[in-house]
């Protein structure tokens, strides 16, 4: 910095490496990070390009245990983070969220706090119907196996909706029209609905919240169960019963499926690859589904670049096998400044597509599927708050007809640790009892999940595998 300012003196300028000294010139002309100072306690760290400019420095614990500081990176000489560094990080103990808040019967044992693999058992009070998992486990994922154990009397309109752990709950008559609202302990995030209301049907609207710690990730295994279920109860779109068979989507019918892609600064050239491999077992995935759907593909960083778009797509009719040589051919260069990650863009982006097929044919876009899947590190720098363009994608699809509800689907991967739970909790759906949002720890497990995921039993002829 001083060195900077006196610049401005060309005699001084020549001189000036000399007095900074040797070893910090060196290192201001390629932008390196020193190697002190970057040890934590309990654990190791990995570099991704050494200790260069650019490199990602991750800091690894072992099982049970996750790092008060996640990784760092080397930007012009400083190793930044994302979450400030008071002091040397640590691995600290992964806990999962409080199971004492179980109403009306017995948690086993009582005890502070809950570490991974602690076992916890359940009982109701007498007069009271026991439901859900009367053992879990804490899993090294920071969350407890099986469901929710809840104590009910069951004599209401909709069955007790329960406390998951970690949360409170207001609101204790379970009659049509009433209304339960949930809060998580501090400092975990609600994933899921924040507030449920008794239904007709004798079910809760939306989805059973969940309290994360930024720790907390769904395992791929418990991503692609719950990914399969929401995929299936959606695009099995049951259009009539025809002799007991069930009839799906006609060809090249109504089901227009989005797909966005995470390509911004924090990854490099081989997370880019990736990214485009986990949209091609995306789009394999859903060809097992009896439906053919039309895609607009997106990759996006502080800019948005089309793969595909939807009117496009709707006239050529492309094949997979074409969509993937247009997605090999988009290549890291390609995809212009890097530095941002601008969801806000993304959603608009999508918005117009969607407002060109509703001009196009308005009655075709009403019988049509809506389905948004977006990647992401889940952390929106730029381009303003991405909420409010999704809003306005809902007022389009759904037409403030709660019929029409179940006509978009809105689904988010949180990929790595830089997820803002909070903000993309809002951008999801919440309905069915489904999981809309996904918090995955990078994409290798977000591709573990696809392949997890099984395939439908049918006839496969135009499916085609990686
Ligand atoms: C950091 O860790 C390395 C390898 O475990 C060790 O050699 C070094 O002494 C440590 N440095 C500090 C400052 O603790
Ligand atoms: C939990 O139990 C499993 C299986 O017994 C073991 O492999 C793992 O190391 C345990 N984890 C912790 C954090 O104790
Ligand atoms: C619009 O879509 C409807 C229903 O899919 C179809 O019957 C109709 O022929 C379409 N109209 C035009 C002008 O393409
Ligand atoms: C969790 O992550 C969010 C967003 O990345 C951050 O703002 C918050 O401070 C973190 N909370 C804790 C307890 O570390």
């Amino acid at each position: 910095m001083e060195c900077k300012q006196r610049l401005k003196w060309l005699t001084l300028a020549m001189i000036c490496p000399i007095i900074a000294g040797a070893p910090s010139s060196m290192s201001k002309r390629d932008g390196s990070c020193p190697k002190e100072n970057l040890n934590i306690t309990g654990g190791t760290f990995v570099l991704s390009n050494g200790y260069s400019h650019g490199s990602l420095l991750r800091y690894i614990c072992s099982n049970g245990y996750y790092p008060s500081v996640q990784s760092r990176h080397c930007q012009n000489e400083h190793w930044t983070s994302k979450t400030k560094i008071i002091k040397t990080p640590e691995c600290k103990k992964i806990t999962c969220p409080n199971p004492r808040v179980f109403k009306n019967g017995e948690v086993i044992p009582y005890k502070e706090k809950y570490y991974v693999n602690d076992t916890t058992t359940y009982s109701c009070h007498t007069d009271y119907t026991f439901r859900g998992s009367a053992v879990r486990v804490c899993k090294p994922n920071g969350k407890w196996s099986g469901s929710t154990p809840i104590c009910g009397r069951d004599s209401d309109h909709c069955p007790d909706p329960g406390v998951p752990p970690g949360s409170s709950r207001t609101g204790d008559m379970f009659n049509i029209d009433d209304k339960v609202t949930y809060n998580c302990e501090r400092p975990l995030t609600l994933i899921g609905s924040k507030v449920r209301v008794c239904q007709d049907g004798g079910q809760w609207s939306g989805t059973e919240p969940q309290c994360y710690a930024n720790f907390t990730y769904d395992t791929p295994e418990e991503a692609s169960e719950a990914f399969s279920s929401s995929l299936k109860t959606n695009l099995a779109v049951e259009k009539e019963e025809q002799k007991g068979r069930k009839i799906t989507l006609d060809e090249g019918g109504k089901l227009d499926i989005y797909i966005a892609v995470d390509a911004s600064d924090s990854i490099d050239e081989k997370d880019f690859d990736n990214a485009k491999i986990t949209i091609k077992m995306l789009l394999d995935k859903i060809s097992y589904y009896p439906v053919s759907p039309n895609y607009e593909i997106l990759m996006f960083a502080t800019d948005v670049t089309p793969i595909i778009k939807m009117n496009n797509f709707k006239m050529q009719k492309p094949s997979l096998l074409d969509i993937f040589k247009e997605m090999d051919d988009f290549t890291y260069e390609k995809k212009g400044d890097k530095t941002g990650t601008n969801i806000a863009q993304v959603y608009s982006t999508i918005e117009e597509s969607m407002s060109i097929e509703e001009l196009n044919n308005a009655t075709a876009f009403s019988e049509t599927q809506h389905i948004i899947i977006l990647f992401s590190d889940g952390h929106a720098n730029m381009g303003g708050k991405p909420k409010p363009k999704v809003d306005s994608i809902k007022r389009l699809v759904i037409k403030n007809d709660p019929k029409r509800e179940k006509k978009l689907d809105l689904y988010v991967f949180g990929v790595g640790e830089d997820v803002n739970q909070e903000d993309v909790n809002g951008l999801v759906s919440q309905r069915d009892q489904e999981k809309y949002f996904f918090k995955l720890q990078d994409l290798t497990k977000v591709q573990q999940m696809f392949d997890d995921m099984i395939g439908t039993q049918r006839a496969c002829g135009s499916c085609f595998h990686i």
